[in-house]
């Protein structure tokens, strides 16, 4: 399986969606690859704080540029499962996995502003369809308030229901403390916290719509 985080708008959650994501699988028992395809480094930089934790490994390498279509499909062949995090904006990146990709997620925060950004990558994911038919393509809030006085979420959701091809999901991430300290040290939110924690069962319901309740969706 092959699951690429991707977003047009900086700082919505694609390093704590791919690390968390990658963390989960391989901790499930899955030999699994990050391709960080972003020259900040970030998801590098907690596969190596995981590593010398001595947590289940997560394999790392940092891929850019015309190349990276190819290289992703080639790796995935030695891995169970790819988990791809991709620099933001109108990179050759977001066009190289969306090629490969199994399944795209998209953070979004639930502001006006990171929601005026879905519009392009809609058209974008709609035309990436045509090549490769097996894509799918999921928005999933981020830092949503903690305040249940607020609806963020909900009113984020109302105002993205205008996109023809993106699904927009009911997975919300809130805004926790435990989910920002969680991947400098190269861990999971689940890893942090108690398994039943907020954060860890918001993190768990982000993996089950990537890789099914029982880890086998999409037969891989
Ligand atoms: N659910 C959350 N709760 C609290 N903090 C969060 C959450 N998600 C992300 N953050 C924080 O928001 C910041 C941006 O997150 P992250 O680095 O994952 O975004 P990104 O999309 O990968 O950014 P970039 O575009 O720079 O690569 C980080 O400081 C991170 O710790
Ligand atoms: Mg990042």
């Amino acid at each position: 399986m092959i699951v690429a985080v991707l977003g047009e708008k900086g700082g919505t959650g694609k390093t704590t969606f791919s690390t968390n994501l990658a963390g989960m699988r391989s901790a499930s028992g899955r030999d699994v690859l990050v391709v960080d395809a972003d020259r900040q480094g970030s998801s590098s930089y907690w596969a190596e704080a995981r590593e010398a934790k001595g947590l289940t490994s997560v394999s790392c390498v940092q891929k850019f540029g015309d190349g990276l279509a190819r290289a992703i499909r080639d790796m995935s062949r030695r891995y169970d499962d790819v988990v791809i995090d991709i620099a933001s904006g109108d990179s050759r990146e977001i066009e190289g996995a969306l090629r490969v990709a199994d399944m795209v997620i998209i953070p979004v925060q639930p502001s006006g502003i990171d929601v005026w950004t879905l519009g392009l990558l809609d058209d974008r994911i709609s035309q990436a369809m045509q090549g490769n038919k097996k894509l799918t393509a999921y928005v999933v809030i981020n830092r949503a308030s903690t305040n249940p006085r607020d609806n963020d979420a909900d009113d984020a959701k109302d105002a993205m229901a205008v996109c023809e091809t993106l699904t927009i999901t009911d997975v919300v991430v809130r805004d926790r403390v435990s989910i920002k300290r969680s991947v400098p040290a190269g861990i999971t939110a689940s890893e942090y916290r108690p398994l039943d924690s907020k954060a860890a069962l918001e993190m768990t319901a982000l993996y089950n719509l990537a890789f099914g309740e029982n880890g086998h969706r999409n037969g891989n």
